[in-house]
Order: structure tokens, then C-alpha cells, then sequence
């Protein structure tokens, strides 16, 4: 078999691409390197600097099976300082992926929406039939959701459509100017400064280990029951801000007290998702937090020694 990645040198690109090499898949991918870094592409994937947006992706997708199309810009903070970058890279670019993977007749795509879609909802947990956009990025997500639809209706194309919740683990970008809040509390912590928690700290998150996302990706290369649908793909269970805090303070054995500073534009109070559609085709996630902070916290200390933070 043989698979595309978009965004391969980010988060969830480089840790999927890296399991599908162990399972001797072939793999290729682009990225524009804007957030992602050339380092966390791993080895034995043929790597492409390449943007979204650009001519040619056609090319690149030939002879792929599967597509996962990760790339966006996904900072919800960036993306509502820069609504027009926004809706080029994860409209624009989102649909020339798109169009490559049908010139290139690649059987399925697989591609990232987000729970972010579900912003102005205030049921918990959250099934995915219905959605509420609100921010920027949220909204340009949406586009592509309907321009999938499109595809599927008009060139009889097969998508799985994946609802990311708030997924950490090795290789989360810490470089943004607002990193994710497990990577900022532990870099923060472990360098013996005061994190900071935007808002109270009372907003609500639902975590999924990204190793467990990785099992839902092997799924949707082989099974059908995956095809033509939409997944929720979280934990099932939240935890506020403070919580995370206190629980990553309490594994690095440190106590230093947050710096609460206002709330950021665009951010949802609570996410949780229901996963009994995903559920419904043989997953469920496996990673207790604590087994997933502890990873998280040994890849930062790794950063950290090899003199990168
Ligand atoms: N990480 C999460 O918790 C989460 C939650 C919901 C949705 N998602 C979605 O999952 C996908 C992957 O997220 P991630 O956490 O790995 O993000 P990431 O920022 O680590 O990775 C995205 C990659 O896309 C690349 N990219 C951005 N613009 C590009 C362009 N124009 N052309 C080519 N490459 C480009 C970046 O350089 C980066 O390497 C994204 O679509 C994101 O919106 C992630």
C-alpha cells in the first residue's frame, strides 16, 4: 500500500507517518514547513517541501492508494489574527488536495476537520450530527467539510472525515507563540517559571493520546466501515485547565502557582466528545493521561537536553 501525508512534518503527520513506516507502508509527503519542522519527518518517507496551494500535488499523489490530508493552518489564535491566510491554506489548499487526489484517482481521502466545529454547542457529550462553527479556523474547517461533500457527490470520491479533539503526545509543536497548554505548562514547569493559563482555568478539554488517534488511522486504510464517514475522535472524558495543571505539577513533583492572564479570543469553554460512532467500527482509545503526560514530559526533557528549548 502506498500513502500520501499533507503535513507530514507536524504533529500528527510525522507520528502517523512514523507508524506507517513501521508497518511497512509506503509513505510519502509534503509540508510547507510554516509550523512543522523537516526534523520530525521520519526516516524512509520520500519527503516534498511543498505547499498545499501549489500546482502539481497531482503529480505527487500518483500512484498513492490513501491520502491524509493533515495540512492547515490550525492555531485558532493565528487564525483569527489572519482570516484571509486562514481560509487560503485550509480552503483554497484544501480543496487542490482535493482535486490532485481525484486527477490522481486515489481510492480513499482522509482528512482533518476538528472539533472546533463544534464551538457554539452546548451539548456534552458531543454527537457528530450536528455543527455549530464560530472562529475562523473553525469556519474554514467547515468549507472544507462541504467541498468533501461535493466530491463525494459529484465525482463519487470516498472520504473518511476525522473530528480531532484536543490530541497530544511527542513531536506537539511548543514552538507556536501560544503552544498547546499540556507543552507550555511542562516546558514552563520543568524550567521552574510560571505557566500561564488563559481565562480561569475552568475551561474543559477532551485529551486523546495521539497514539491512539494512530490506531484509528491504521483502521481507516482497511476497513470500509470507515468509508464515507465522520468521526468523533476523542477521549470521551474532560478535564479542565486546572486539572491538567495540577496533574502535570504533581508528576514532575514541582508546585509553583499559574499566572492567569484574559482569556483568548475564539476558544470554546468546554469540548467532549461522543464516541460511539468510532466506537461503533472496533476503536477505543487506550492511553490513561497519566501514561500520556509521562510521554509527553520525557519528549520535552529530550528537547530540552538536546538544547532546543
Ligand atoms: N492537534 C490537535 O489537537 C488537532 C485538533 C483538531 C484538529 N486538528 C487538525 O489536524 C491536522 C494536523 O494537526 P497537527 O496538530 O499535526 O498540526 P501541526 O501544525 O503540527 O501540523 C500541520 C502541518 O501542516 C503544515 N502546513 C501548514 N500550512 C501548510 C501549507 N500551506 N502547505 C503545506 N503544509 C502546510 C505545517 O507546516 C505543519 O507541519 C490539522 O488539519 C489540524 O487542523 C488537530
Amino acid at each position: 500500500m502506498r500513502v500520501a501525508i499533507t503535513g507530514v512534518a507536524g504533529f500528527i503527520g510525522a507520528n502517523l507517518a512514523g507508524k506507517l513506516v513501521e508497518a511497512g507502508v509506503s509513505v510519502s509527503g509534503i509540508d510547507n514547513l510554516s509550523y512543522g519542522l523537516k526534523e520530525n519527518v521520519p526516516s524512509g518517507v520520500e519527503f516534498h517541501e511543498k505547499d498545499i496551494r501549489d500546482s502539481g500535488l497531482g503529480e505527487l499523489f500518483k500512484g498513492a492508494d490513501v491520502v491524509f490530508h493533515l495540512a492547515a493552518k490550525n492555531c485558532i489564535s493565528d487564525c483569527q489574527s489572519d482570516p484571509v491566510e486562514t481560509a487560503s491554506i485550509n480552503v483554497a489548499g484544501t480543496v487542490n488536495v482535493f482535486e490532485a487526489a481525484r486527477l490522481a484517482q486515489v481510492r480513499k481521502v482522509i482528512y482533518a476537520e476538528s472539533s472546533a466545529l463544534y464551538e457554539g454547542i452546548s451539548q456534552f457529550p458531543t454527537p457528530e450530527s450536528d455543527v455549530q462553527p464560530e472562529s475562523f479556523y473553525a469556519v474554514s474547517k467547515l468549507a472544507g467539510m462541504h467541498f468533501a461533500e461535493a466530491y463525494k457527490r459529484y465525482f463519487g470520491m470516498t472520504f473518511t472525515a476525522l473530528r480531532y479533539f484536543c490530541v497530544y503526545g511527542p513531536v506537539q509543536d511548543y514552538r507556536r507563540t501560544i503552544p498547546p497548554v499540556m507543552s507550555a505548562f511542562i516546558i514552563k514547569l520543568l524550567k521552574g517559571e510560571q505557566p500561564v493559563i488563559y481565562g480561569s482555568g475552568r475551561k474543559r478539554r477532551d485529551f486523546v493520546y495521539v497514539d491512539d488517534i494512530n490506531e484509528f488511522h491504521m483502521k481507516c486504510l482497511t476497513d470500509s466501515r470507515t468509508d464515507n464517514r465522520t468521526f468523533n475522535l476523542g477521549s470521551g472524558r474532560n478535564i479542565s485547565v486546572l486539572e491538567i495543571y495540577e496533574a502535570i505539577s504533581e508528576i514532575l513533583g514541582v508546585s509553583i502557582e499559574p499566572l492567569f492572564k484574559p482569556d483568548l479570543p475564539g476558544e470554546a469553554q468546554e469540548t467532549l466528545a461522543d464516541i460511539s460512532e468510532a466506537k461503533s467500527v472496533g476503536w477505543k482509545p487506550r492511553t490513561d493521561l497519566e501514561t500520556g503526560l509521562q510521554n509527553a514530559i520525557s519528549y520535552i526533557k529530550g528537547e530540552m537536553d538536546k538544547g532546543r528549548i
